[in-house]
């Protein structure tokens, strides 16, 4: 399997990834923007050991920088120069129409030593190069919400200029707040919508399901507490038996029984067609506005 093609799962918080982290040489990390994101993937590289000496911020907003400082004890340095000079690992959080502007300013101080990481939705590995005179090494990296528990799942692609090694360690960085997925990078646009809008479908799903608890007389908090207990155990089932969703949906789906009477009412309202329908939709928005 080529390295490219292959879905290389990395498993979160693995214990060996961990101790790499820990017991390695840490790589200084520089964050570009330190917003939401930023701090979903700060807190879970804190949390797997990382060295809060081993990681420096520049953020714009004032009031912003002065609560992370704070909250994490990691050193807020407004001058990009220096962050570049202390860096090894850029991690590029800022909103993406900021992207030119934050690339612009940290372009001349970048040498062959540093490592770009962008998680910035939609921007394309040429458009980043665009913004640079120089060969950059680059990593366009598309985490999800879930990132904020570590346990996100995270779809890298690199330019060719990051060689082997470098990207492994990039991985075990990456893997410290989720799983990570190495694709190729036209197949961004589906897995932001597979992956960075998948949260709110499954979400969607799972408030159709406390709903109808309420239709059929439970209270909405037990609904509810019911409802998101059979999708995790239903997630936690498909993965410990190591089963294909249609293999353990027809070990519950017995001849005449209640399971069959509900999924032929879902296929005759075309279910599953509209869940295909809706990720093709999101894949093709996130082209449109994709640069
Ligand atoms: N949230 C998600 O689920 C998710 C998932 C995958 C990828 N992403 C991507 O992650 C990136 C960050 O998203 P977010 O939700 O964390 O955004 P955010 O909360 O707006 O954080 C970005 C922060 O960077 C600051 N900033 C802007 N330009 C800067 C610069 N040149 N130097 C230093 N700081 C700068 C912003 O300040 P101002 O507000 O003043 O501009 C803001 O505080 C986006 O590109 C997004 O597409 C997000």
């Amino acid at each position: 399997m080529g390295l490219k093609n292959s879905f290389l799962l990395v498993r979160a918080f693995d214990i060996k990834i961990k101790e790499k982290l820990i017991g390695g040489n840490m790589e200084k990390i520089g964050f570009i923007g330190l917003g939401n994101m930023g701090e979903a993937i700060l807190k879970a590289l804190i949390k797997s050991g990382y060295s809060t000496d081993c990681i420096f911020f520049c953020e714009i907003k004032p009031e912003r920088a002065e609560l992370m400082e704070r909250t994490y004890k990691i050193k807020h340095v407004k001058d990009v120069k220096k962050i570049l000079n202390k860096t090894k690992y850029i991690i590029i959080a800022v909103k993406p129409q900021d992207a030119k502007k934050a690339l612009e300013s940290i372009s001349p101080f970048i040498d062959e030593r540093h490592i770009i990481i962008s998680i910035m939705t939609g921007i394309s590995i040429s458009k980043m190069l665009s913004f640079s005179d120089k060969k950059l090494k680059i990593i366009r990296a598309m985490p999800n919400i879930c990132a904020k528990v570590g346990n996100s799942l995270t779809a890298i692609t690199a330019n060719k200029e990051i060689k082997t090694e470098e990207l492994n360690e990039i991985k075990k960085i990456l893997s410290t707040f989720g799983y990570v997925v190495e694709i190729e990078e036209e197949h961004m646009n589906a897995l932001t919508a597979l992956s960075g809008s998948g949260p709110a479908f499954v979400l969607y799903f799972l408030e159709a399901m406390i709903d109808a608890g309420v239709k059929l007389g439970l209270s909405r908090d037990k609904s509810k507490e019911i409802s998101t207990q059979v999708m995790k155990g239903t997630i936690e089932m498909l993965e410990k038996e190591n089963l294909h969703p249609t293999i353990l949906k027809e070990m519950i789906t017995s001849p005449g029984g209640t399971t069959i009477y509900g999924l032929a009412h879902l296929e005759e309202k075309a279910f599953k067609g509209s869940v295909i329908k809706a990720i093709e939709e999101a894949a093709k928005r996130a082209g449109e506005l994709s640069i």
